[in-house]
């Protein structure tokens, strides 16, 4: 028999910063990861079943099957802006808060986006692999040449905080011409502030240069870029992936990589990740990162301490941050500290 604790219960289920970790065991029993070993879902759902709160990390599936399981559990708090992990219907009916944790995260990743925007048309991978391999033995006037970034347009699909960070990038520090295809379309004021013009997905794919993927995972987005969106692409143009896997069709962007139907790809995120499709790593036109944009210290950092503000808010004083499904949510939630 576990001894009753005076204290909200919390799982962990990976490792994370150990000032985190020290914060939330000021103000709760922690069980954790901190060994970071990968708990497989049955692992999760035992570990689980006596705590009140997780600290989840966007990878964990929170789902009916798993809450009928753990009848203590009033909160998972996602350290990612990402929640395509959360069944927030299920959460909902069973009266379980589901937090993210967003705008901490907005400029960092979108400095990557732009990172991997920049190494994808200029090369940069690619010409250092062949730097490293030893095959640089002379200039060439059309070396590892690129596409154009600067003055060239960017079509962005999903404009919610981080394209939009993304638009304002291009158009004033680039002075690309900046198109968007989102579900709703902008406010004038803001369309105006990122410089954006909203068009057609369609049109969007048909004259943008450089194609960046923004869009949030769901049943609707899925192969939002698949064989027949990528055909309407320019065989110059380049498509970047800081989304979600299953955003892209990995397999058919491969054949379209493969074939020089676009010129070249840059992915943060991949289909079945940490795996990534082998036809991928066959190509060359393609940049390849693991799942990395938002990973600066400060950020990861802010984005973890987010997490914990979610869990202290909820559990201890009865409202969290950044709540995700407050609305309606069924009576188990009731905020309780024990
Ligand atoms: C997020 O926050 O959703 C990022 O993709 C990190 O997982």
């Amino acid at each position: 028999m576990t001894k009753p604790s005076p204290r909200p219960r919390i799982l962990v289920t990976r490792a994370i910063f150990p000032e985190v970790a020290q914060r939330l065991s000021e103000h709760f029993d922690v069980e954790s990861n901190a060994t970071d070993e990968d708990w497989s879902a049955e692992e999760i759902a035992r570990r689980l079943q006596d705590k009140t709160g997780a600290l989840t990390f966007g990878l964990e599936r929170i789902d009916a099957a798993l809450l009928a399981r753990c009848p203590q559990l009033k909160i998972c708090a996602n350290m990612t802006v990402g929640y395509n992990n959360f069944d927030l219907e299920a959460m909902r009916v069973c009266g379980v808060l589901g937090t993210n944790a967003p705008d901490v995260l907005t400029e960092t990743t979108a400095d990557f986006g732009f990172a991997l925007l920049m190494a994808t048309a200029r090369r940069v991978t690619e010409s250092e692999h062949f730097l490293r391999a030893g095959k640089w033995t002379r200039w060439q006037y059309e070396m590892f040449s690129g596409a154009e970034v600067h003055g060239s347009t960017l079509g962005i699909i999903g404009m919610g905080r981080i394209g939009q960070a993304i638009a304002r990038r291009a158009a004033f520090g680039f002075g690309m011409q900046v198109v968007y295809h989102n579900r709703s379309r902008l406010d004038a004021t803001l369309e105006a502030d990122c410089r954006a013009r909203y068009v057609g997905k369609e049109e969007l794919l048909k004259t943008a240069d450089h194609v960046m993927l923004v869009v949030p995972y769901s049943k609707e987005s899925h192969h939002t870029m698949g064989a027949a969106e990528l055909a309407l692409m320019k065989p110059t143009a380049t498509l970047i992936n800081i989304a979600r896997g299953g955003i892209v069709d990995d397999a058919a962007l491969a054949a379209a990589l493969r074939d020089k139907r676009i010129a070249a790809a840059g992915l943060d995120v991949f289909e079945g990740e940490p795996r990534v499709h082998p036809d991928l790593l066959a190509v060359s036109n393609v940049v390849l990162t693991p799942h990395i944009a938002s990973a600066t210290v400060g950020t990861r950092r802010a984005m973890a301490m987010l997490a914990v503000d979610n869990l202290i808010g909820y559990l201890l004083h009865g409202k969290a941050v950044t709540p995700l499904n407050a609305d309606g949510l069924a009576a188990r939630a009731t905020p309780s500290a024990s």
